[in-house]
């Protein structure tokens, strides 16, 4: 019998986590044939071969090659490429996971030729349509047939927005698969032992959307603040190549390396990262699966941004939202007070990738 042939599109890191969970436990089912695309919107080692290979990823069947660009131009390249490669392939079903360009670009390639998309991490949204990720979650959740999601706010979100109750499946997070998958390799990482910090006594930093990097005023009040933060508690910075590029353009990046209490890194991989922030005692970013995976750890998250597509972190987990000039407030009072018990939202249980095979089982086998 001719396999299911189901295309995974991987494209930028904050996927390659979601993906991976999934293709592990898609490679155990002996009815489909998964079918890694990379579309090379992440490119460099360290945003995306790193990934690969700390979660145990063969390296992608497809890989698109499109790399950087305006929006306008990576989702265009993107959906020019992979229209070729539908063409050429048909895959019976295609899953899309998360909000970046590629995500939304291979949707509508995908719906144009009549092809049926899931969408993995769907629902999510910050009512911000400032946010180039916002656009991606409307348009990719608007045009999917199937929308798995990880909390029940997203499942009301795409009701509200009129989605077909029988399109949405929640499923849970992915993300805490890929933890509790790789749990093992992250403990023995050991990143605090090897940045020689004590456990439990340093902030992790991550800082890179556009609307903190990008103009250099609101760049310039972060470091300030991260510099006051760092009398406190040492940090531990990796720079995504955004900000770096941003930090180096207005001559800050020479100022904090000036700071020694402020360890400057290069992007890390999966495996290290996961492991800085298991041992930390807070995270300060604006990163939209950090807020999740601390909440999972029950590290108090401090986040750079107005809104978040994931308010259960707050209502359920460890995240407080703050502006700029109430960072250094926010982590002196998540550093003072005592870690309240680590509560998880429901179905943040390890168990999503097997839910979601459950699902495509059941879809593959209505169209076959
Ligand atoms: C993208 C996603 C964002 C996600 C983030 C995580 C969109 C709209 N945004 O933002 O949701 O949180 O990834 O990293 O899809 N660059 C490199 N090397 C790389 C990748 C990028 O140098 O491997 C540089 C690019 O040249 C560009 C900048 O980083 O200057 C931005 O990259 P891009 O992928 O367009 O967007 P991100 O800001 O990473």
């Amino acid at each position: 019998m001719k396999k299911t042939v189901l295309h995974l599109v991987a494209a930028a890191r904050p996927n390659f986590m979601k993906i991976a969970p999934l293709f592990h436990a898609l490679r155990r089912e002996s009815w489909c044939e998964p079918v890694m695309v990379h579309t090379g919107q992440h490119y460099d080692a360290n945003m995306s071969e790193a990934f690969f290979r700390d979660l145990d990823l063969p390296q992608a069947d497809y890989n698109l090659g499109v790399g950087s660009g305006s929006h306008a131009e990576q989702t265009a390249g993107v959906m020019v490429v992979y229209e070729k490669l539908c063409i050429e392939h048909r895959p019976d079903w295609i899953v899309v996971a998360g909000d970046v360009n590629s995500t939304m670009a291979c949707t509508l390639a995908a719906k144009k030729l009549n092809l049926p998309v899931a969408h993995l991490e769907a629902g999510l949204r910050s009512f911000d349509r400032s946010m180039p990720e916002e656009i991606n979650r409307l348009v990719t959740d608007a045009l999917a047939d199937l929308l798995w999601t990880p909390s029940p706010d997203a499942d009301r979100n795409l009701e509200r927005e009129g989605a077909a109750p029988e399109r949405i499946v929640r499923v849970g997070n992915i993300m805490i698969d890929a933890f509790e998958l790789m749990h093992s390799k992250i403990v023995l990482a050991r990143m605090a032992d090897r940045l020689k910090l004590a456990r439990g006594a340093y902030g992790v930093v991550t800082i890179h959307r556009p609307v903190n990097v990008d103009a250099a005023g609101n760049l310039a009040g972060i470091v300030d603040r991260l510099i006051d933060i760092s009398a406190r508690i040492q940090l531990v910075f990796p720079i995504h190549p955004r900000t770096r590029n941003r930090l180096e353009e207005a001559g800050l990046l020479a100022r904090l390396r000036g700071v020694p209490a402020i360890h400057i890194l290069e992007p890390l991989g999966y495996v290290d990262f996961m492991s800085a922030l298991m041992d930390a005692a807070v995270a300060i970013t604006d990163s939209g699966g950090i807020q999740e995976e601390t909440t999972y750890l029950g590290i108090p998250c401090v986040t750079l941004r107005e809104n978040t597509e994931r308010p259960i972190t707050i209502t359920e987990g460890t995240n407080r939202l703050v502006k700029p000039d109430m960072m250094v407030s926010a982590v002196t009072s998540a550093l003072s007070s005592a870690r309240s018990a680590r509560r998880c939202p429901e179905l943040w249980d390890g168990k999503t990738a097997q839910r979601v095979v459950a699902s495509l089982r059941q879809v593959c086998g209505m169209v076959r």
